[in-house]
């Protein structure tokens, strides 16, 4: 296609919406991140941290303790944090930087399930409330696997650091991490355990996908815009398809992979939550539980899947060697601490409804696997085709549809397939894209979603009606599986999936879009 109507917009200096909460630097406190020496604090949580501190988006009055088993000193930690900055920091270290942030970082060792190491954290938690006065005011992150989340909060409890809602002891906020459970059952237990610990208005669960600039903005681009709302119905859209491919493979997350596949590692967190901001009526405001009902509204409203249509519109796929990157990768199967006869599934595609009034039949198609041909997500918003009159009349081949496509992730942005008279005196149409690119780097998702944590905004965060709900779609595709176990179907690392993802939506006389 032709790429002559491309624009490149340098966003401008925008309309500032007036701040339903605090800036998160005028809210003092301390984090204290359970797991706080592990894998996630080291690639994605300290780093988010050191970028809010570069740009002054910490507390003024702030302290970050890490806890976990590692036996390790605030100086140890210190280098521990640098390193992962040094590596996986949006912008690069500098020593100016690194100066303001190092005395924010602490440690203190022991173990989830020890009583005596919850009250040397109460006391190195009270010393900071003393010397900064923070007014009690503490966030624990959870980063840490479900199974500790009862023990955890048990022990913050019996040491007197949940305060619930309104004490006037500053506040207890408790941040999850993703995944809340496995199933409908254990999501159910999870937030059961969580609830009699904490009240819903203190917990933050996380779904990374809702933090990204991108996500957020499918929001502003339906609500901010006169011209999407009107047409985003069923009257004017053919269909819809959510793509979230990626080029790595399982990587060293063997053993938690292999228990949970594609269907519930993205697509019962990261796709639904997408497809909620793609579908939702618009919220009555936007304050966090306005928005939270519009999409839960939505998944409430998915059709359930039965057996069968879980065979026909479900596809599970599993990579076989092939080329990632210009490389020659191995299959899962051969994959470091993966049993040689696993059918997870590290693709998946399906097809599902939403049954209101404004999506009655438009049907929305949902990927994503592991090792695809690249790395991008990608919301296409399919519009129907004209009628086969005029332009696009009978022998020719029908025109294109419009396509709204909207890119999430890299290369943000979004464009829209118009059919053009391409320029001459023969009557040629041909489609042409309009491009629009973020010019500007956009945070990362955990730095957004720690400084709303801080800010005390749950916008971005799953309520646990929401995760119910998202489990219980999924639920059926699960039970379905499990009844009538099948070998997943085999795709080359490097491809678009298994070519019975195509057949699916060929069926229906359609194909998923190229990207
Ligand atoms: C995580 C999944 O939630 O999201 C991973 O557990 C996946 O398997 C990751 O790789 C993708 O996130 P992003 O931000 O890289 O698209």
């Amino acid at each position: 296609m032709p790429d002559n109507y491309q624009l490149n917009i340098n966003a401008r200096a925008g309309h500032a919406i007036a701040a339903l909460y605090p800036a998160a630097r005028d809210v003092p406190c301390v984090l204290v991140i359970f797991g706080g020496a592990g894998d996630l604090s080291h690639k994605k949580l300290l780093p988010a941290l050191y970028n809010l501190s570069l740009g002054g988006d910490l507390p003024n009055r702030f302290a970050i303790v890490g806890f976990s088993i590692e036996p390790l000193d605030d100086a140890a930690y210190q280098r521990f944090a640098r390193d992962g900055i040094e590596q996986h920091s949006r912008q690069p270290l500098t020593e100016e930087g690194w100066k303001k942030f190092a005395p924010l970082l602490h440690f203190v060792s022991g173990s989830f399930t020890e009583a005596s190491d919850y009250h040397k954290l109460m006391l190195r938690l009270a010393e900071f409330d003393r010397a900064l006065g923070t007014g009690g005011n503490h966030i624990f992150y959870f980063a840490i696997p479900p199974q500790f989340i009862d023990d955890c909060s048990a022990g913050l409890c019996a040491e007197g650091m949940v305060q619930p809602p309104g004490s006037g002891m500053g506040f207890t906020r408790v941040v999850v991490e993703k995944p809340v459970g496995h199933d409908l059952a254990s999501a159910n237990e999870i937030n059961s355990e969580l609830a009699r610990h904490f009240d819903e208005s203190q917990i933050f669960r996380i779904d990374h996908y809702l933090g990204k600039e991108t996500v957020e903005n499918l929001m502003v681009l339906r609500f901010a815009n006169a011209i999407f709302e009107p047409i985003w119905t069923a009257r004017f859209i053919d269909h819809v398809q959510i793509t979230v491919a990626e080029q790595e493979g399982v990587g060293t997350r063997a053993a938690y992979y292999d228990r949970a596949g594609a269907l519930r590692d993205m697509v019962q967190s990261h796709i639904l939550q997408v497809l909620c901001m793609i579908a939702m009526e618009p919220p009555r405001s936007t304050r966090p539980d306005a928005i939270r009902d519009a999409k839960l509204d939505v998944l409430r409203s998915l059709r359930p899947f039965e057996p069968a249509d879980v065979e026909r519109w479900v596809v599970r796929g599993q990579y076989e060697e092939g080329l990632a990157g210009g490389e020659k990768v191995p299959a899962y199967r051969a994959e470091p601490h993966i049993p040689p006869d696993s059918t997870i599934e590290t693709f998946v595609a399906l097809k599902c409804y939403i049954e209101n009034w404004r999506w009655a039949g438009v049907p929305f198609y949902l990927r994503t696997g592991k090792r695809m041909a690249k790395r991008t997500s990608e919301i296409a918003i399919y519009f129907k085709h004209v009628p086969r009159i005029l332009y696009n009349s009978r022998p020719a081949p029908p025109l294109e549809p419009n396509v709204l496509s909207i890119r999430i992730q890299p290369d943000e942005g979004l464009s829209l397939n118009i059919i053009s008279k391409l320029p001459g005196a023969v009557l040629r149409l041909s489609p042409v894209k309009v491009d629009f690119r973020y010019a500007t780097a956009s945070p990362e998702a955990y730095e957004t979603l720690l400084r709303d944590v801080i800010a005390g905004d749950q916008t971005l965060f799953m309520r646990r009606d929401t995760v119910e709900a998202a489990w219980s779609f999924i639920q059926n595709i699960l039970d379905a599986w499990t009844a009538s176990p099948t070998e997943p179907y085999p795709y080359a690392a490097g491809s678009w999936g298994p070519t019975e993802a195509a057949v699916m939506i060929a069926r229906d006389s359609r194909a998923w879009h190229t990207l």
